[in-house]
């Protein structure tokens, strides 16, 4: 019989659901020694979050979330609000010794995200941050191929993380579903909403980012905040280009934006080694494309890869299907609470800890500043 571990839910949108379908999924496919119980899910609003707890099957409701990390019952609280919002629930759940797995990215800023990481650090309590790509499992295998040392080495990475959702003037800003226009919850635009991910991949696959030069544009520049009716300066970044020195000495090339007509979530990345290069692309998330130099030259070109193959040889597979059915975005959530649920019953971290994701956020707000100051920025 697994141990129960109790979360306490704080958010009901697109993350909250998310993770609570890794929750409840994750102990049909992984045989672990915990398993998550729904406990509570919190939320202002009364009927909203009740709808969504008897959805998804929580046992109860809070609506206010210092009362959910109050209780004795809960075990894990989960982040699912807005940036905002994330500094000042993890500090009181540290402090209360509760488990904390974050959304990203960590905070507002580079200074929150300290203070998170010394709270939990002086805690002693298990943490993470919701950075997903890494467990899709053609990105983990992207990774086992590097540190298997194929590509030999790395001249280029480059990623790209393109949406089209912005581009209505009189879209407003602020507020339920529109915080990520608002920088007051959001911290910044595309650098922490979607080039953040690409950082936390990066720096995974590819190791520390050594300084960044940047560009950002806000293409519209007022629109009207939900909650106050007024029309307001748009002060979050709506694209952002940057070029980085990688520690390993390749160059880096990142591209983000809500401006790229006929693009709902293109995440793609590339790496270019001397033996070998690697593409992936969210759209097609079960494949990872390889290029092999040392192929018979007549026969050399991409290899796509269907990553779904049994037998320990396409990370996480094992756990699903049969070879050539492949799983989907939400899987790489159930297979980070897998992950946590793992690393509990080890004792060891479960990557990427606050302390990793604060190197995210050093890059993030280091790509913000250059953009300012137009000015190369050391990390
Ligand atoms: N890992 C990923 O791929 C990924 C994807 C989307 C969002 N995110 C991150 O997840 C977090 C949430 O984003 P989302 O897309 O789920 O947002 P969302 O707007 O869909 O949901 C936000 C939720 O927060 C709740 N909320 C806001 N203020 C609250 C408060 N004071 N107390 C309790 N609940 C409150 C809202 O009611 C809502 O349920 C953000 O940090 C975001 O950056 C990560």
């Amino acid at each position: 019989m697994a141990k129960p571990l109790n979360i306490g839910m704080i958010g009901y949108g697109f993350m909250g659901r998310a993770h609570s379908n890794a929750y409840n999924r994750v102990s049909d496919f992984f045989d672990l020694e915990y398993t998550p119980v729904l406990k509570a899910a919190c939320a202002r609003n009364k009927e909203a979050v009740q709808a969504f707890a008897d959805n998804w099957g929580y046992e109860s409701i809070e609506t206010d979330w210092k009362a959910l990390v109050d209780r004795d019952d809960i075990d894990a609280i989960d982040v699912c609000v807005p940036n905002n919002l994330h500094k000042e629930i993890a500090l009181y759940a540290a402090e209360r010794g509760k488990m904390i797995l974050c959304e990203k990215p960590i905070a507002m800023d580079v200074a929150e995200g300290e203070e998170m990481c010394e709270a939990v650090e002086k805690a002693g309590v298990a943490n993470t941050v919701w950075y997903n790509y890494r467990r899709v499992p053609a990105v983990t295998m992207a990774r086992q191929l590097i540190d298997e040392g194929r590509l030999g080495r790395v001249f280029h990475y480059r990623a790209n993380f393109l949406q089209d959702w912005t581009i209505a003037e009189d879209l407003p800003q602020g507020g339920a579903a529109l915080w990520r226009l608002d920088a007051a919850a959001a911290g910044s635009g595309v650098t922490g909403d979607l080039l953040a991910h690409c950082i936390d991949t990066a720096l995974w696959l590819n190791g520390s980012i050594a300084d960044v030069n940047a560009m950002t544009e806000t293409f519209i520049k007022e629109r009207v905040h939900q909650e106050t009716g007024e029309k307001q300066q748009v002060t979050i970044d709506d694209a952002c280009t940057f070029l980085c020195h990688f520690e390993n000495g390749s160059l880096g090339l990142f591209e983000s934006t809500r401006y790229a007509r006929g693009h709902k979530a293109l995440y793609t990345l590339e790496i270019n080694g001397e033996n070998a290069s690697i593409r992936w692309d969210l759209h097609d998330l079960h494949r990872l494309e390889y290029f092999d130099y040392k192929d018979e030259g007549k026969l050399r070109g991409w290899r796509s890869i269907h990553v779904t193959d049994h037998g320990g040889e396409h990370p996480y597979m094992d756990h699903w299907w049969v070879p050539g059915l492949q799983i989907g975005y939400e899987h790489s959530f159930v297979h980070h609470v897998a992950d946590f649920l793992d690393s509990l019953a080890k004792g060891e971290p479960c990557p990427p800890t606050f302390r990793d994701a604060l190197e995210t956020q050093k890059v993030c707000d280091a790509v913000l500043a250059s953009a300012k100051e137009r000015a190369w920025q050391n990390i």
